[in-house]
């Protein structure tokens, strides 16, 4: 448990690598705001992340700013959270190196998002790539955050920081780093592919089809959802009366979380009724809660140098946290830097 002597703070980050997806906004963005409210929140663009595999430098540039432009559009008011970029703060670089030298390398062999993301040819993928959740430890423990809202893909991840927080302060006999707790909660924190529901809806997923972009224009979505994988068979009375049909489930899940209700009601609503009905429904519902969204990052890329500044401003806050934990950890290190 993180120590009552820890302020709770909020961290959490996303991927500047393009096409945010509906998976992104309700498992991540959407609870992002909703924390916002009640905590003292950062939140980053992690590039140096996105590096881990090849990216287009152009491209990132571009992918930086509309993820800024999704947060704000989300409801993250820069203002209120510190909204920034990894890159732009030297501390996650310098606090990961750190943690590259405490955490062993047999555990990061064993995280899944590595296996998936190197598939067959590990040894051809980046070093970065296999040591990048250490670079996720020292996004968190920069900020001796507390309390991290993530979708169910990142839990391993944060168990890793919890145990290279552990690490770090046995070796070092000390109590520096907060034992960081995920937040993974609601109805969609695994948002499922639209043409295989047992498979994560993803931003680098090669098929389209598979997921809604927050950028998807009202007749992409529609078109998506209707041609979204279901079966044959009616919507039941219950929820578990969904088991060994994920696309079904999926599609409740997804239209639960938008509608703020549980998936129980939403099949109570529908029982009885085939997906030709439902999908409709849930077309709209996606249309309503999405084209805000996107006409509003649309708004905001207009202006590439107020998102620039925005960022800046963000960096210098997230900057004035970070030094002295940077400095404080070298000490305890016996770094002779500051
Ligand atoms: P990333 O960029 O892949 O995803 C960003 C956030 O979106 C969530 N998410 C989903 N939630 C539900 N259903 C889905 N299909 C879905 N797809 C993605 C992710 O769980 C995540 O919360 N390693 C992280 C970024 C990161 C980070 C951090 C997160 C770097 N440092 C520190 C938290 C704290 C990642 O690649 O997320």
């Amino acid at each position: 448990m993180a120590e009552a002597r820890f302020q709770p703070r909020v961290f959490s980050g996303i991927q500047p690598s393009g096409n945010l997806t509906l998976g992104n906004y309700l498992g991540a963005l959407r609870r992002f705001a909703e924390m916002q409210v009640s905590h003292e929140t950062l939140y980053c663009i992690v590039d140096l992340h996105a590096i881990t595999v090849w990216q287009d430098p152009a491209k990132l540039r571009n992918a930086t700013r509309e993820l800024a432009a999704a947060y704000i559009a989300s409801g993250i008011d820069p203002e209120k959270s510190i909204l920034f970029a990894q890159s732009a703060v030297p501390g996650h670089a310098q606090l990961a190196w750190v943690f590259n030298c405490v955490a062993r390398i047999g555990w990061m062999y064993r995280m899944s998002q590595f296996k998936d993301k190197a598939g067959k040819n590990a040894e051809n993928s980046s070093l970065g790539l296999l040591a990048y959740p250490a670079l996720m430890a020292a996004d968190i423990l920069l900020y001796h955050a507390t309390h991290v809202p993530v979708g169910e893909d990142q839990k391993q991840h944060i168990e890793l920081t919890r145990d290279i927080a552990m690490k770090f302060n046995h070796d070092y006999g000390t109590d520096f780093f907060p034992i960081t707790e995920p937040v993974i909660e609601g109805v969609a924190t695994r948002v499922m592919s639209l043409r295989d529901g047992t498979k994560k809806m993803s931003k680098s997923d090669p098929s389209d089809m598979s997921r809604i972009n927050l950028t998807d224009d009202a007749d992409a979505i529609a078109a998506k959802i209707r041609k979204a994988r279901t079966d044959a068979e009616p919507l039941p009375e219950t929820y578990a009366g969904l088991a060994g049909r994920p696309e079904a489930r999926n599609l409740v899940s997804i239209y639960a979380a938008l509608a703020g209700e549980t998936p129980d009601q939403v099949v109570a609503a529908f029982a009885g009724r085939a997906f030709s009905d439902f999908k409709p429904a849930l077309a709209d519902l996606a249309v309503a809660h999405l084209s805000p969204i996107s006409a509003r990052m649309g708004e905001l890329m207009a202006d590439p140098a107020e998102i620039d500044r925005l960022l800046a401003a963000g960096a210098e806050r997230a900057n004035a946290i970070a030094t002295p934990i940077v400095a404080r950890t070298y000490e305890i290190v016996g770094l002779a830097g500051r």
